[in-house]
């Protein structure tokens, strides 16, 4: 297995690139690989194993797939298979995203329900309760969901959660509305901008959606969808874990590809934990000028603060002077790296869905383990402010997300090696 090695003491000047957004490309290949009636050419996609392992799903249900240089082909399914077995399922929970579409364009689909991970147990019954009121009939049986429904009819629905609307069930959901009979208002719905960004892939296969952005989603079904070409757009969980590299270690680092509308909540915590941020068109310079210090986050869907950036702001937040307390209202049991970063010198203390950290002056390298993708990224962060050398391992949790890492931070003055063990 694979494992970064980090040479702390580093301090990263320069210009990082932001790559497209992983949690866009996996609903809109879905949709292009089962919803689309021709060829869809989709671009500024990143090459991870999430989107490889998401197009080995595609072409075990027969589509043909090709990621090269940033451009992925997509050209969907003739005789569609109904079926995702576990043994590609489990390698990815966003397989899930297949179920709506195979449903509203075969009237059938067998998927293999999705396992817990490192973040906690993550039900999906949002997503089998929206099928329903599309007047799907849903069972699970021997780990697998069964949906049929000879078509999806539109209807009105409210998709809130007891954490808050959810991104994946909003996407399914609205996937399948496109050929649903009728009209369906989806309430509640989630409005990340990879939420956006599919619908806008939806509108120019030929669906008809509007509210895009907010939380009511309008979906007026149509009979068919079409192959397009689309630009992807920017990462911003890739682009708010570079800021955070950029003010733990002291850098001055521009941002590249990134607008301060995704961004909203991370940025304003990250002023106000005294880190410097100076936006253009195109990007943002992050600076830190003066001492960091404690401040409260609380983790919410879009526009709040994200959870996947929980993990990163509490890193950074380990150097900052004072108290921090981190409220996970989204995973509310995703905390695996506070006690990583706990091995590192860091003061943190877990209190059921709270961590207080208690700032200290330095962190010193440790052997460490990547428990999931945003784990990952702050224990390299960490590293390169840290004393010493830090090993990561389990590195393909990172690899599953973020394109070239380890060259992107290099670049910029980072010192990572990938070795095999
Ligand atoms: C997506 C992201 C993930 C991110 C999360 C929250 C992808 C591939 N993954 O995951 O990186 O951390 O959004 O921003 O885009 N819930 C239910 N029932 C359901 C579905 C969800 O109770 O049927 C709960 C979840 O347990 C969680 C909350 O709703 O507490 C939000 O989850 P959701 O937005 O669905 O996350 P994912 O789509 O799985």
């Amino acid at each position: 297995m694979e494992k970064l090695i980090v040479k702390g003491g580093t301090r990263l000047e320069g210009t990082i690139p932001t790559s497209g957004c992983k949690n866009a490309v996996l609903p809109i290949a879905v949709a292009a690989a089962i919803l689309g009636d021709g060829v869809s050419v989709l671009h500024n996609v990143p090459n991870l194993t999430d989107v490889n392992t998401l197009c080995a799903v595609l072409e075990g249900l027969g589509a043909t797939t090709k990621l090269k240089n940033s451009t992925l082909y997509i050209e969907p399914i003739n005789h569609l298979e109904y079926e995702a077995p576990y043994e590609l399922v489990r390698k990815m929970r966003a397989s899930i995203y297949v179920l709506g579409p195979l449903v509203a364009k075969l009237g059938k689909a067998k998927v293999s329900f999705p396992g817990g991970c490192a973040i906690g147990p993550r039900p999906i019954d949002l997503h089998i309760r929206g099928l329903e009121h599309l007047g799907a009939d849903v069972t699970v049986q021997q780990g697998y969901i069964y949906a049929q429904a000879e078509r999806l009819t539109g209807t009105e629905m409210y998709l809130m959660g007891q954490h808050g609307p959810s991104v994946g069930a909003t996407a399914n959901i609205m996937m399948a509305a496109t050929l649903a009979k009728g009209t369906t208002v989806i309430r509640g719905a989630a409005r990340e901008a990879h939420i956006s960004d599919l619908a806008h892939f939806l509108n120019a296969m030929g669906a008809d959606i509007e509210g895009i952005g907010t939380s009511v989603l309008t979906i007026r079904g149509v009979k068919h969808l079409h192959g397009t070409e689309h630009s992807v757009i920017s990462d911003d969980i890739e682009a708010g874990t570079f800021m955070v590299a950029g003010a733990i270690t002291n850098g001055d680092v521009y941002v590249e590809g990134i607008t301060e509308r995704q961004l909203p909540a991370v940025s304003e915590k990250l002023v106000e934990a005294g880190v410097e941020l100076d936006w253009d068109n195109n990007g943002v310079r992050v600076t830190t000028p003066r001492e960091l210090r404690g401040i409260d986050v609380t983790t919410e869907p879009f526009p709040g603060f994200p959870t996947d950036m929980q993990a990163q702001i509490m890193g950074l937040l380990c150097l900052a002077s004072g108290t921090s307390v981190i409220s996970e209202n989204v995973h509310t049991d995703r905390f695996i790296h506070a006690a990583e970063l706990n091995r590192m010198g860091a003061d943190i203390m877990l209190d059921g869905s709270k961590a207080v950290i208690t700032g200290v002056s330095k962190l010193s390298g440790a052997p460490v383990m990547a428990s999931d993708l945003r784990a990952g990224a702050v224990l390299v962060a960490a590293g390169m402010a840290a004393a010493g050398e830090t090993v990561v391992s389990r590195v393909y949790h990172i690899d599953r997300g973020y394109e070239s890492l380890e060259e992107k931070l290099n670049n910029i003055g980072a010192n990572i090696t990938r070795v095999n063990d």
